[in-house]
């Protein structure tokens, strides 16, 4: 009797599942370098609850807002227009804003500041309005902020707060919003095939140093000085 080999071939990844495997890998990534929040001084935790109110409260909305403007595939429009609905409709700077209050982290010029010199970068980044990369970046933002949620509810928890209807809606709605993001990544990237040229992941690192420099101003603070000296 003979035996027949069984093979099974294996389809090499496809431009999509790849770069949302590379995605996931560096919210992952992201994550495992935060900081134990048992660790930190409640000075450190008021700054990363205010620096990323900075960021999120005006910035959020007006990125996917480029996102929208950005894109050319209805399916895109779609999605992202659901997106921006909710966030307009259940007014989530609000939400913010109360989330932030209540754990007396309300942001300061001086964390306004630390954050300013990359917060341009992504700002001037959003107003190139290159769909792939955008929409790319969104589904990092979005995947990145579901995974911060438990993080930042522990921060904000250790300064006394009880105020979590932020971290809870974001904690599960953004895990739709997630998907949504990577089909409208499918629709534009079917749409124009040369976008997968150069570095897609242009937008993805300059929100990744932002967020770097939400959790360890640090870095950011040498960087102003180093500018201001020259
Ligand atoms: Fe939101």
């Amino acid at each position: 009797m003979s035996t027949a080999t069984l093979t099974i071939e294996v389809p090499p990844p496809t431009f999509q599942t790849s770069i949302q495997h590379d995605v996931e890998a560096a919210i992952n990534a992201l994550m495992a370098s935060l900081p134990n929040p048992a660790d930190l001084s409640a000075d450190q935790r008021r700054g990363i609850i205010a620096r990323y109110t900075a960021v999120l409260e005006g910035n959020f909305i007006y990125w996917m807002t480029g996102a929208f403007l950005a894109v050319k595939t209805e399916p895109a429009r779609e999605i992202i227009l659901d997106n921006l609905h909710e966030e307009v409709r259940d007014s989530h700077p609000h939400m913010m804003r109360k989330f932030a209050m209540a754990a007396h982290a309300l942001p300061t010029d001086a964390d306004a500041t630390a954050v300013y010199h990359d917060l341009t970068n992504m700002r001037l980044f959003i107003g190139r309005l290159s769909s792939v990369r955008i929409v790319l970046t969104m589904a990092f933002f979005e995947g990145f902020i579901q995974k911060f949620m438990a993080y930042l509810a522990d921060l904000a928890k250790r300064q006394g707060s009880t105020e979590m209807e932020y971290t809870d809606v974001h904690g599960v709605c953004d895990i739709a919003h997630t998907d949504g993001l990577f089909r409208a990544l499918k629709a534009e990237t079917a749409a124009d095939p040369t976008s997968d040229d150069g570095d897609q992941f242009e937008g993805v690192n300059l929100l990744r140093t932002l967020i770097q420099t939400i959790v360890h101003p640090a870095g950011a603070e040498k960087t102003l000085a180093k500018s201001a000296a020259n």
